[in-house]
């Protein structure tokens, strides 16, 4: 067999390393380990898993720690040999080592090393295990070219400036229907490169299923380690705590065959984590798709949205429809006042918030409810910040819709970034808002969104 590689992509200074120019390789021959993703489906206080495809360069381990010795990887005092390798799948050779027995709130370091060659050094951070404030952003839907690669790219380098504890992926990662090997490998790159910190920090990823992903139900789990729920291939979706009962996030499967298990499982969940202060669903498929183009997800209102009530879910996170919607708290309803089966209400409803356009062409905002807050037609991601009680005053969300890009007018294969001139955070203050950010900022609310929702005061 000829070995032959060739260097295909430079993006931001770094080598992109894959992809072999002779017909008689079957495969991508990857010289060296790369790829590199951080997710959280356990409990984010103490495990992590750390992913990366391992080319063809053996006995790979990562070493790790609280101390940072950059890439002297002998002088880490913890190691973990890979716990699970899903070989040869989407022309990669995805390892995946989960680091247990952690610390809450920590920083660790670490390099993989393998026979040959030592990766970067990255770090990252635990969760807190006790209430503590943090930000996470939310988003989802990237496509594999064209204007919208490289608005999902723009905005993947917002994560980066922003410095988030993690971020939940609301589905729809590639163009067509998720088997495509290359653009599996151009995402996850991009992923590991972009999202990454100039300073070396990985974001965890919380990942969610999506119709794109439909052409093979056990993507997540191959790529991401995302758990089955009753041994099914099909019931890829699960829950995570953290904060000592202040925040729980449930990823939702609204693709998954197996609906009338998962539905029961979603109630098992909520029943088990009704006593914290944040609780927190993301799926993919909105209810009630706020351009009319999309149709309506009546099943999804029947089983889940009663749930979200009975059990006061704070926050649904969905996407699919390509553009931003923010509702007023509401909850499932046939009473008089009612629209297509919910009513505002802000004392005890749900907040739902969306509807993905990380980078996929935005659509119309053309079918608002009357318990909509705001929508808006733009390339985004939901920005949100938590801060749990102190004192006398309340815990309570702020949520902030970040432009990344948009079209011009006049061309629409032109994206006009949002993100080149914003400034970078420092990880000493991951609240501050950056210069030069563009938040979408609709009269009379302003850039800023909070939960429990209030209107604004009436200045005098
Ligand atoms: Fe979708």
């Amino acid at each position: 067999m000829i070995k032959k590689t060739v260097i295909c992509t430079l993006l931001i200074g770094i080598a992109f390393i894959g992809c072999t120019s002779t017909k008689s390789l079957t495969k991508p021959l990857v010289k060296q380990h790369s790829k590199y993703r951080l997710v959280w489906t356990d409990d984010p206080t103490t495990t992590v898993t750390v992913a990366w495809d391992q080319g063809q360069v053996e006995n790979p381990v990562v070493y790790y720690g609280k101390e940072d010795f950059g890439q002297d990887w002998e002088e880490y005092p913890h190691s973990q040999n890979p716990t699970r390798i899903v070989a040869e799948y989407r022309g990669m050779n995805n390892h995946f080592a989960t680091l247990r027995d952690l610390q809450p709130d920590q920083t660790y370091y670490f390099v993989i090393r393998d026979s040959e060659y030592t990766s970067d050094r990255f770090w990252f951070k635990t969760a807190p295990d006790q209430p503590k404030p943090f930000t996470f952003i939310s988003g989802g839907d990237t496509k594999s070219s064209d204007p919208p690669l490289t608005a999902g790219r723009l905005s993947h380098r917002m994560v980066a400036k922003l410095r988030p504890l993690f971020v939940v992926f609301n589905g729809d990662f590639c163009s067509g229907d998720g088997t495509n090997d290359n653009d599996w490998q151009q995402w996850l790159n991009d992923w590991t490169f972009l999202t990454t910190t100039e300073d070396g920090r990985m974001i965890p990823i919380i990942p969610v299923h999506g119709n794109h992903e439909d052409g093979d139900y056990t993507v997540l789990n191959k790529l991401f380690n995302a758990p089955y729920q009753y041994d099914d291939e099909e019931n890829v979706y699960y829950s995570l705590s953290f904060g000592n009962n202040l925040f729980h996030i449930i990823a939702l499967n609204s693709q998954t065959g197996g609906f009338e298990d998962q539905t029961k499982w979603l109630e098992e969940d909520l029943k088990k984590h009704q006593d914290f202060t944040f609780k927190i669903a993301g799926y993919h498929k909105p209810i009630r798709p706020h351009t009319a183009k999309k149709s309506e997800n009546d099943h999804l209102l029947s089983a889940w949205a009663p749930l979200f009530y009975q059990y006061k879910l704070d926050i649904s996170l969905d996407g699919d429809s390509h553009m931003s919607k923010i509702t007023y708290p509401i909850r499932p309803s046939k009473e008089p006042g009612s629209h297509e089966g919910f009513i505002r209400d802000d004392e005890n409803g749900t907040m739902y918030i969306g509807e993905g356009s990380w980078g996929a062409t935005p659509r119309q905002n053309n079918d608002d409810k009357p318990w909509t807050l705001r929508s808006g037609s733009f390339n985004q991601i939901k920005w949100i910040q938590v801060f749990p009680q102190e004192g006398e005053e309340p815990a309570y969300l702020e949520i902030r819709t970040v432009i990344t890009s948009e079209r011009n007018p006049y061309n629409e294969d032109e994206v006009i970034s949002h993100v080149d001139n914003v400034s970078s955070l420092s990880e000493s203050d991951v609240f501050a808002i950056p210069d030069n950010i563009k938040l979408f900022s609709p009269e009379p609310y302003g850039p800023v969104i909070t939960y429990p929702f209030q209107e604004p005061r009436e200045e005098n």
